[in-house]
């Protein structure tokens, strides 16, 4: 007994001993990564989902046999490289991409699973991305979906996107939505 246990405090010791000398894990000072003061920023712009026509930028990529029979066609999934830009016409500035996945996974109603990344590509922003995480009930006035994080000037992000569709073809399914993006970072 007495020698399990000693064998068990070497092993202990040992693994806390190797973890150090691995360098796996140490605490830093935010300084030292640059951050100064967290501050919040507003993004604001529309998103331009085309699934319609020889431009689109939404395509479906996978479905379920049960998919077309579904009410809120359960079980489609969506690749998007959907332009972002400053103003609602498809023609302003373009400020950035969403690059990612809807996903129909609410039975009931229609609500998506969305998982993307907003790609900048404009201002100070340019190359610096945030990923949105969240279920998007697109027939609901405003949605709120979470932002979980973001690289370059958005490292250690934090936040939330509210999308508001500003019109909808019924005919082709395209949709422009319009985005307020609130979000913390350094
Ligand atoms: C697709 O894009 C091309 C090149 O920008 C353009 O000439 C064409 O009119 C567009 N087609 C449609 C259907 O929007
Ligand atoms: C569902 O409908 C779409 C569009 O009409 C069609 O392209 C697809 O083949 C159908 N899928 C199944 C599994 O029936
Ligand atoms: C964004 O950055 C890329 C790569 O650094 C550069 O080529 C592009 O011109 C920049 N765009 C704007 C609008 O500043
Ligand atoms: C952000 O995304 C762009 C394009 O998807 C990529 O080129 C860039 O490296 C990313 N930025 C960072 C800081 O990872």
């Amino acid at each position: 007994m007495i020698t399990e246990t000693l064998d068990f405090l070497f092993f202990f010791f040992a693994a806390i001993a190797a973890a150090k000398a691995t360098g796996f894990s140490r605490t830093v000072s935010p300084s030292s990564l640059g951050l100064r003061k967290e501050k919040l920023s507003h993004l604001h712009f529309y998103f331009h989902d085309i699934v319609s026509g020889r431009n689109a930028t939404a395509v479906r990529v996978a479905e379920a046999a049960m998919t077309n029979t579904s009410a809120t066609g359960f079980g489609v999934v969506t690749m998007m490289d959907d332009p972002l830009t400053e103003g609602p016409d498809a023609g302003s500035k373009v400020v950035g991409r969403a690059q990612g996945i809807y996903g129909s996974a609410d039975q009931k109603e229609v609500g998506l699973l969305m998982v993307l990344n907003f790609a900048f590509m404009e201002g100070k922003y340019n190359g610096s991305n945030l990923s949105l995480l969240g279920r998007n009930s697109v027939f609901s006035k405003i949605r709120e979906m979470p932002i979980v994080g973001g690289s370059g000037l958005f490292r250690f992000a934090r936040g939330y996107a509210q999308a508001e569709t500003h019109t909808f073809n019924l005919e082709t399914g395209d949709a422009i939505v319009e985005y307020n993006v609130y979000v913390f970072h350094y």
